[in-house]
């Protein structure tokens, strides 16, 4: 029997391309760091057993800054007889110069890295391209400080058309598993664009519990990290997406989640409503849990 590897397989999309192909029946080989069969890229003792009867690869090169080139992997895993990659990636506005030159730049040129991996790999690619996830709100800092009541944000007027993870990894597992997606790039968005004004008070909504949208600048973005614990450096590459949405081009939205899947994306409310139901934005962070037992995020 084939195997499926999806690597990233602990994150916010890549648990549910897990579940998904599960649910279709796939045999899947889940690794991270943490997974039983580990997986990590700084230790190349990790790689070829990941990759041993895998027949297609969810690539997710989260990690993977600083210790490897994808394209290493994604040759390895050619080599190996894998015929099939579907990558992980990000969706830019045209001027994703601007973020490669934010202090986040080393991890977007990382998933730019990893496209040309696996567009170079000689074998099947589709390379899927979200924006930003709605799940963001489940990640510190934005999840401390949505249990805090009080959420600092450094966009000022930017929007973004979330995109529910439960969507991208739809996306992903129709390409995994179904013909037509070969050379496909598929962006990605939810059905509208949200200020993060609107979005904290969809989910302020959702929670029954007054949430605080405070407008902040990025010096003071940056400062308000460092007084919670935050490095000068971490805290400005958490600031670095943000300056990016601040130059306004990012609200477009994209029609990848119907074309990939022929369902329309979810609608950010409709994941807000499902990630209260777990209790994660609850102050004290004690999580329901999901009928599937999962840590359902969401
Ligand atoms: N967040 C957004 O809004 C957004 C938008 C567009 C694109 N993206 C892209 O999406 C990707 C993040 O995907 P995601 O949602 O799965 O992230 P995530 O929720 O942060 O999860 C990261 C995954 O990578 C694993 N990992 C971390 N370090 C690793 C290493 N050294 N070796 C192997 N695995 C490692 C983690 O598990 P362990 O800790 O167990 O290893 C986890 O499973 C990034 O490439 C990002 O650029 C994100």
């Amino acid at each position: 029997m084939t195997t499926v590897l999806v690597m990233g397989a602990t994150g916010k999309v890549g648990r549910h391309v897990v579940v998904q192909l599960r649910e279709r029946g796939h045999h899947v080989r889940a690794v991270s760091r943490s997974s039983p069969d580990r997986f990590d890229w700084a230790d190349r003792d990790t790689w070829r057993p990941a990759l041993s009867t895998v027949d297609t690869i969810y690539l997710n090169v989260w990690g993977v800054v600083g210790v490897a080139d994808p394209s290493e992997f994604t040759e390895l895993a050619a080599r190996s007889g894998v015929r099939r990659i579907v990558a992980l990636s990000g969706r830019g506005d045209g001027g994703e110069d601007f973020l490669l030159n934010t202090p986040y730049g080393p991890w977007a040129k990382a998933v730019v890295d990893g496209e040309r991996a696996a567009q170079d790999s000689g074998v099947e690619w589709t390379i899927v391209r979200p924006c930003w996830f709605a799940q963001t709100f489940e990640e510190d800092p934005k999840l401390s400080a949505v249990r805090d009541g009080e959420v600092l944000i450094p966009v000022g007027e930017g929007t973004v058309p979330f995109v529910d993870a439960v969507d991208i990894a739809s996306v992903a597992v129709a390409a995994l598993t179904e013909d037509g997606h070969q050379d496909q790039v598929y962006e990605l968005s939810g059905p509208r664009a949200m200020t993060f004004a609107e979005a904290v008070a969809e989910i302020a909504t959702a929670t029954g519990r007054e949430i605080e949208y405070v407008p902040v600048d990025v010096p003071e973005y940056v400062r308000h990290l460092m007084d919670r614990g935050y490095d000068r450096d971490s805290a400005r590459t958490h600031a670095g997406p943000f300056q990016w949405l601040h130059r306004g081009n990012t609200g477009f939205l994209s029609d990848g989640v119907l074309r990939a899947t022929g369902h329309e994306p979810r609608d950010f409310a409709d994941y807000a409503r499902r990630a209260a139901a777990t209790g994660v934005w609850s102050p004290s962070g004690v999580r329901r849990r999901s009928r599937s037992g999962a840590s359902g995020r969401c």
